[in-house]
């Protein structure tokens, strides 16, 4: 599914490194079906040769382009349905917080109208976005309602290894999901987040039959990552406990890897105080061999039964002692009579909201999913099929409206 058909994105390259990497961001997004114009820096100039860019997009690269009238950033800032600047340096951040628009990027991100989301993705050297002065910029822009995407952990230019690097296209095309779904971030939406720890789980369990084999399922992760995801970016606190996933480890985020059930219950023990709202999205095994055979189980003429013992239920588990105020989200994957089935599972296993997604729903294996919630009053909301983060921004504002007290 093309995830951002048809919006128009506007993509800021700044001096940073990470700039060469521009052409293929473009591209990704293209290839998600947005429309893109590309405003660059004369600095991100040194990174990324021009023609690279203007190859595939129409690109502006001075405050005062030629053959553009001067006004050119009004007409682009009020086409635009979101803005993303990737890289983000640190000079850009620092003229970001004080209005300075003395680049392409910058002055189309100053000109952007109130209402359009603005995404940055800082990219740069340890020592550099660990400064006093760039961590108070962060901080001023988020609270400002900008959408910042925290750099990953990796290996830097300078041959390094450390906090800086510019994460993977698929992290940064989520949050620009996001913040398209969801817009400007208001204070008061912050306020609800910052502070709070989130604890969610995602991904398949793999239950061990010999030293090589293991029985397990198709879950990739992506649902419970982009919820993650999600709640990182509205200022919570996330950790992120995940069994074998298809997806890269998300910035920003805590992630504990786990193979088995057992694993993510003992994981999910360890911070189930420490939590405020806990999202239990893994399709932990129901069942796992009774027994695991050293070694590597010998091929035999004979029919080979293996005997499987249930695995505890962690978020029934969890739905039985929780602490005051803690908000439990589950999900259940249902076949038949699923409306019935959902909410009886909702309250079987003492969770506030629960998240059904039906297999009539032919969303199983697909990047788009189709979802309906189960509020703890007793409604239920049905969404369209969409890409896993926008269900995700569904499923968080759901969860605001229970934070917040107005809820259903
Ligand atoms: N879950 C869990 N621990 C398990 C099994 C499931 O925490 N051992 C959680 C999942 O993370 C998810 C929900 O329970 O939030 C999914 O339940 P689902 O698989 O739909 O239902 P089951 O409880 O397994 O019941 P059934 O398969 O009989 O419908």
């Amino acid at each position: 599914m093309e995830s951002l058909r048809g919006r128009r994105v506007v993509l800021g390259v700044t001096g940073s490194i990470a700039a060469y990497k521009a052409p293929l961001f473009l591209r990704e997004l293209q290839r998600q079906g947005a429309e893109v114009r590309v405003v660059v820096s004369e600095a991100a100039l040194h990174f990324v040769a021009e023609a690279a860019l203007t190859a595939f997009a129409p690109v502006v690269s001075r405050v005062f382009p030629p053959g553009l009238p001067g006004s050119w950033h009004v007409e682009w800032a009020r086409w635009a349905e979101v803005m993303l600047i990737a890289p983000c340096s640190a000079t850009t951040l620092g003229k970001l917080v004080c209005g300075i628009a003395d680049t392409a990027p910058t002055l189309l991100a100053c000109s952007l109208p109130k209402t359009t989301p603005l995404v940055l993705a800082p990219a740069m050297d340890t020592e550099l976005w660990e400064r006093p002065a760039v961590q108070r910029a962060v901080e001023q822009l988020r609270r400002e309602g900008v959408w910042i995407i925290p750099p990953a952990f990796g290996e830097l230019a300078s041959g390094a290894v450390g906090l800086g690097r510019l994460p993977e296209v698929e992290a940064i095309l989520s949050t620009v999901e996001g913040a398209l779904t969801t817009g400007v971030l208001s204070a008061a939406r912050q306020q609800l987040w910052s502070g709070r720890h989130v604890l969610v789980t995602a991904g398949p369990t793999r239950e061990p039959v010999d030293a090589l084999r293991y029985l397990s399922n198709h879950s990739t992760g992506r649902m419970g990552y982009a919820l993650a995801e999600a709640c990182r970016d509205r200022g919570a606190s996330v950790v992120l406990i995940s069994g074998p996933a298809a997806v890269p480890p998300p910035p920003g985020i805590v992630v504990e890897q786990v193979e088995t059930a057992e694993h993510m219950l003992a994981a999910v023990l360890r911070y189930r105080e420490w939590a405020d709202v806990i999202i239990a999205a893994a399709a932990v095994a129901d069942y796992t061999p009774a027994e695991t055979w050293p070694g590597k189980l010998k091929r035999g003429s004979h029919d080979l039964l293996l005997r499987l013992r249930p695995t505890e239920d962690i978020l029934a588990t969890l739905g039985a002692h929780r602490r005051a105020g803690q908000l439990l989200v589950g999900f259940a994957l249902e076949a038949e009579a699923e409306w019935a089935a959902a909410e009886q599972k909702r309250q079987r296993k003492g969770v506030d909201l629960l998240v059904l997604n039906s297999l009539r729903w032919g969303s199983i294996g697909r990047p788009d999913n189709t979802i309906a919630l189960f509020l703890p009053d007793g409604r239920i909301r049905m969404f369209p099929p969409r890409s896993k983060r926008v269900c995700a921004e569904w499923i968080v504002d759901a969860l605001e409206e229970l934070l917040s007290g107005n809820g259903p």
